[in-house]
């Protein structure tokens, strides 16, 4: 039985959580699978497998013959994406989550991880500091599907015993890898712009306050939920999960520490309407008290990390 498959692994999140694994376990122990032909360079230390998770029989079978002790699954249309492709987006979301879950109940998988998102939440939802258990009337295509998968995931743990573990990641931050579609990808566009060019145009407005997380922050929460005792965790749908919550004009104010003729001008898109129905901060007491998460980054770190590291060459727009 091999170690480890993180599937959507060429992605924000599954790059870093890669290499942070194959730290952990040793490069073979890791595979990286996604829909990409060809392995992404920055996994290239580790063993690579073309894998398209709607090819439940294709998966079925690798994952039968192998056997993982964990497995991520990470491919997922994101929220702004998703609201292109409404179909497609909910087949994506969901029925590579049931191969897995099904693949765990029969014993080919012992431990999965899969991500939900504060996207489970809608305008009916308290917007600050969200509750783990409240309203919960998401207005997205993308909401709907992690809303579904939480209940499913939850479904899965009390009826068969499946050992599915889960965070509803805010927004998060990277340098290493590109956000791929979401509502609170302006937080890492705007690192980019403002160290080329030295100005932003933002598709939300000045004061929309969402929660986000720096990546290293949220690579060691998931990590650290995974190796948490089972018998620790009274939530398997999924736990809120908390670091920073700010606005567009807050972040512009943070980067101007840093580099003071940093201008920002704001264009509020289609984007907006998903940002105002998410909550502005989220409380994650549930995830300390149970598996003792705490953040360690503040947007001014963040900020700092972020313009030290991004590589102006993979700009986004
Ligand atoms: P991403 O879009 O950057 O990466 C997704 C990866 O999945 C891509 O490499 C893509 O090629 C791959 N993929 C797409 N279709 C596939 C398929 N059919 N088979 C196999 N692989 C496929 O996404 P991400 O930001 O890394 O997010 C990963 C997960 O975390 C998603 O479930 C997302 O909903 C969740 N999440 C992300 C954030 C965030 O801010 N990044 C926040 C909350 C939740
Ligand atoms: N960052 C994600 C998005 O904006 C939240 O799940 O879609």
């Amino acid at each position: 039985m091999k170690k480890v498959l993180v599937i959507g692994a060429g992605g924000q999140i599954g790059t870093e959580l890669v290499l942070t694994l194959r730290t952990k376990f040793g490069n073979d122990q890791v595979v990286a699978a996604d829909v990409k032909e060809t392995c992404p360079e920055q996994l290239s230390n580790g063993p690579y497998r073309k894998m398209d998770i709607l090819d439940r029989e294709d998966v079925s079978t690798y994952i039968r013959e192998t056997g993982f002790e964990q497995v991520y699954l990470l491919a997922a249309l994101l929220s702004a994406t998703a609201e292109k492709a409404p179909d497609f987006a909910w087949r994506l979301n969901m029925e590579g989550l049931f191969t897995i879950l099904d693949l765990a109940k029969e014993g080919s998988i012992k431990k999965i991880f899969w991500p939900s998102s504060i996207a489970v939440f809608g305008p009916t939802t308290p917007s600050e500091n969200t509750p783990q258990y409240t309203i919960m009337e998401p207005t997205t295509v993308y909401g709907i599907s992690k809303q579904a998968g939480e209940r499913w995931c939850e479904y899965y743990f009390n009826k068969f015993g499946v050992d599915v573990r889960s965070i509803r990641y805010p927004g998060l931050i990277s340098y290493k890898s590109l956000p791929g579609g979401g509502t609170t990808d302006y937080a890492v566009d705007i690192f980019y712009q403002a160290k080329a060019k030295k100005e932003y145009s933002c598709f939300l407005s000045e004061n929309t306050a969402l929660p986000m997380m720096f990546m290293e922050d949220a690579i060691r929460a998931t990590i650290e939920l995974m190796d948490a005792p089972a018998e620790q965790l009274t939530v398997r749908s999924s736990y809120n999960l908390s670091a920073l919550s700010f606005t567009p004009k807050e972040l512009a104010a943070c980067i101007q520490v840093t580099i003071p003729e940093f201008k920002i001008t704001y264009s509020p898109d289609f984007r907006q309407a998903i940002a105002d129905s998410w909550p502005a901060s989220i409380d994650d007491s549930v995830a300390r008290a149970d598996w003792g998460w705490s953040e360690r980054f503040d947007l001014f770190n963040m900020s700092t990390e972020m313009l030290k590291n991004i590589d102006i060459n993979k700009i986004i727009n």
